[in-house]
């Protein structure tokens, strides 16, 4: 039988389950990787599970996001991270050693291997051949305590490449075309595999840029095989002992396959405020531009930034331009130190920023009022930079630093011939910024923003209580749980959180919690849309939320409930929602039997002396979840067992 690369990697890690398209299956999960912004979550987590060790082979925790430390908060996260990671021989990756992605492919990433991270673009690993999916939190957790993950088989789609890639364009302008093809919802319960002879022109780095940017376009995870090229990056690393050679069989069954031709594809520019929105650069020559960023866990690698050193050498940035650059790890900066190309950044007037995420979480360099940006980033959401009414455009390096000495938006092409710029023969890594734990000190650093994971009960048969808010359709996570650069430093601190759950729907919300003990919320169509925030299930769990009613749910939002022991019901009449008002006083009875047996589920409004009925939609397992009062504790039982 002829099988596609990504159903080789999922069979040879099948625990359970049958590798089907849509079937829930279990792997083993090989590594896994965190960063601190969802990390000191995924590590209270881990804590709560009261575990003796971790069943991976290899965990690592960087530190990345939020290094500013304005405050003792991050600082506090920091330590705490650090502390687990001891006590579990985790691997820390202190702040300034560079972006989680770019250090775990220079690093840790094998061939053939499965990785799970706290972060939506751990799928840079597939780069090297790794199936590597970006996951919630408590998943990672899970997987470090238990070494597996359930997922739904999915299915996989074939990029087929052909042809090679014009001077000056490069991996950021494919992945830009694709996402102009396939739009931000076309990777969606998608694994992306490439292959074609038009690898042979992609270097390790720039297919890591392509797999990168499959988060985009809301893929599980994107895969390219393991070669030759993959065996030279895996030698410069030191590392050619992790290499295999590994592609999908000739002629393997796919779901869908898409032709690209390299040949075809120029430089291109996604436009405010979608990775989606693209145009080539041609189209947009000469748009006045106030700041240009490098770096990000899609462009911070060596090559990226010789290629930007060559345009840059002996030119200044023009005098309206702030150009800053941020290298994706310690050893690219040293090696930039070392072969004079950071000496060519520095006399031509560019800000060199830390090695981390830096402005592409909002965290430093917020542009001004208005502003045009171009980044080589991979998100460009409206406020994701700082300033609300900024427009950020996302570009290759090249674009990057062309327009940085123009002062507008240029093509690339007016360089004329390329120059090549390869993947050096050695890297010059230096793991003075790695600790690597395993003392067995059990002595869990918690400064005061550290506070306790909020965990269920197992859920009861009778739920009774006051109806909250009727919040209406389409409410995203960022509605019930706001992120913005003054909140991130208390993602450990749910209590401080809690006090802005739902803050732009009801500024109350938080104080009728505390007066009635918890309760319920009504929504309409679509609960919970928008990004995968587990803190948006998990302040309300903190609140005394028990249960949600809704016209429909957005998915992902809704297994994060079901982990946090939140029952999310849907009304079986969607016109109930009219007969539902806030305050008003439900009961349900006999929840477990009907839970089991699949059955409507009755909940009776006190208040109006009527009933609505609602549903459940969900696996056994799901209902096995929220028996147990969410996934650590059904966790923490099984692994008892
Ligand atoms: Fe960091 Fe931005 Fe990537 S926040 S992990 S550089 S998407």
């Amino acid at each position: 039988m002829t099988r596609s690369l990504t159903y080789k990697i999922l069979e040879k890690h099948l625990i359970s389950g049958n590798l089907l398209p849509g079937e829930e299956i279990s792997i083993k999960v090989d590594q896994t990787l965190t960063q601190d912004s969802t990390g000191t979550m995924v590590y209270l987590q881990l804590e709560a599970m009261n575990i003796k060790e971790i069943k991976t082979d290899l965990s690592v925790a960087y530190i990345d996001h939020n290094t500013l430390q304005t405050g003792f908060e991050n600082a506090d996260d920091h330590e705490f991270i650090k502390s687990v990671a001891q006590k579990y021989g985790i691997i820390y990756s202190k702040p300034g050693n560079g972006i989680c992605h770019q250090l775990h492919l220079e690093n840790f990433s094998k061939p053939g291997g499965t990785l799970l991270g706290s972060d939506s673009h751990t799928p840079t690993s597939g780069g090297m051949g790794m199936l590597a999916i970006g996951t919630g939190g408590l998943d990672v957790a899970v997987a470090m305590a238990s070494g597996q993950y359930h997922l739904k088989v999915p299915k996989v789609l074939n990029v087929r490449l052909k042809g090679q890639l014009r001077p000056w364009v490069s991996a950021k302008d494919v992945i830009l075309y694709i996402l102009g093809k396939l739009t931000v919802k076309g990777g969606v319960g998608k694994v992306i595999e490439y292959s074609g002879e038009g690898l042979k022109s992609l270097s390790l780095t720039d297919r890591a840029t392509i797999t990168n940017m499959g988060a985009e376009l809301g893929a599980t995870t994107s895969i390219f095989p393991s070669d030759k090229i993959t065996f030279n990056y895996l030698k410069a690393q030191g590392r050619e002992k992790d290499w295999v050679e590994l592609k999908g069989d000739d002629g393997a069954d796919y779901d869908d396959i898409l032709e690209i031709d390299l040949s075809e594809v120029v430089s291109m520019v996604a436009k405010p405020h979608s990775p989606d929105n693209v145009a080539s650069t041609g189209s947009l020559k000469g748009l006045k531009v106030d700041q240009i960023l490098i770096g990000s866990c899609t462009n911070s690698s060596y090559k990226d930034l010789m290629k930007v050193a060559s345009i840059l050498k002996d030119k200044k940035i023009h005098p309206d331009v702030s150009l800053g650059i941020a290298p994706g790890s310690s050893s690219i900066l040293k090696m930039l130190s070392d072969n004079g190309g950071l000496s060519i950044f520095i006399s031509a007037g560019a800000r060199i920023l830390e090695c981390s995420c830096g402005p592409c979480i909002g965290m430093g360099q917020a542009p001004k009022s208005k502003g045009i940006s171009l980044r080589t980033f991979n998100r460009n959401f409206c406020g994701r930079s700082g300033t609300k009414d900024a427009d950020i455009y996302l570009v290759s390096p090249e674009t990057a630093a062309i327009s940085s000495i123009k002062g507008y938006l240029e093509d690339p092409v007016i360089l004329g011939d390329g120059i090549r710029i390869d993947e050096p023969n050695q890297y010059d890594n230096s793991d003075a910024y790695f600790i690597y734990g395993g003392t067995g000190m059990s002595t869990i650093s918690m400064g005061p923003n550290i506070k306790p994971f909020p965990v269920n009960n197992p859920l009861t048969d009778a739920l009774e209580g006051r109806l909250l808010l009727k919040a209406g359709d389409n409410v995203t996570t960022d509605d019930i749980m706001p992120s913005n650069a003054k909140l991130l430093p208390y993602r450990s601190n749910i209590p401080y959180l809690s006090k802005y759950c739902f803050y732009g729907l009801d500024l109350d919300f938080h104080k009728k919690c505390l007066e009635n003990n918890g309760g319920f919320i009504l929504g309409g169509d679509n609960y919970g849309q928008g990004s995968s925030r587990e803190h948006a299930a998990l302040v309300p769990l903190y609140l005394g939320i028990k249960m949600i009613l809704a016209k429909s749910f957005a998915r992902i939002h809704k297994a994060n409930l079901i982990n946090s022991g939140i029952l999310p019901l849907e009304l079986l009449d969607p016109n109930d929602y009219a007969k539902l008002d806030e305050m008003d006083q439900l009961i349900i009875n006999d929840l477990k039997i009907k839970l089991q047996n699949k059955k409507p589920i009755e909940i009776w409004n006190k208040t109006k002396n009527i009933s609505v009925k609602a549903q459940f939609t969900g696996s056994q397992r799901d209902i096995d979840i929220l028996l147990c009062g969410g996934y650590l504790h059904y966790t923490k039982v099984r692994l008892g067992e």
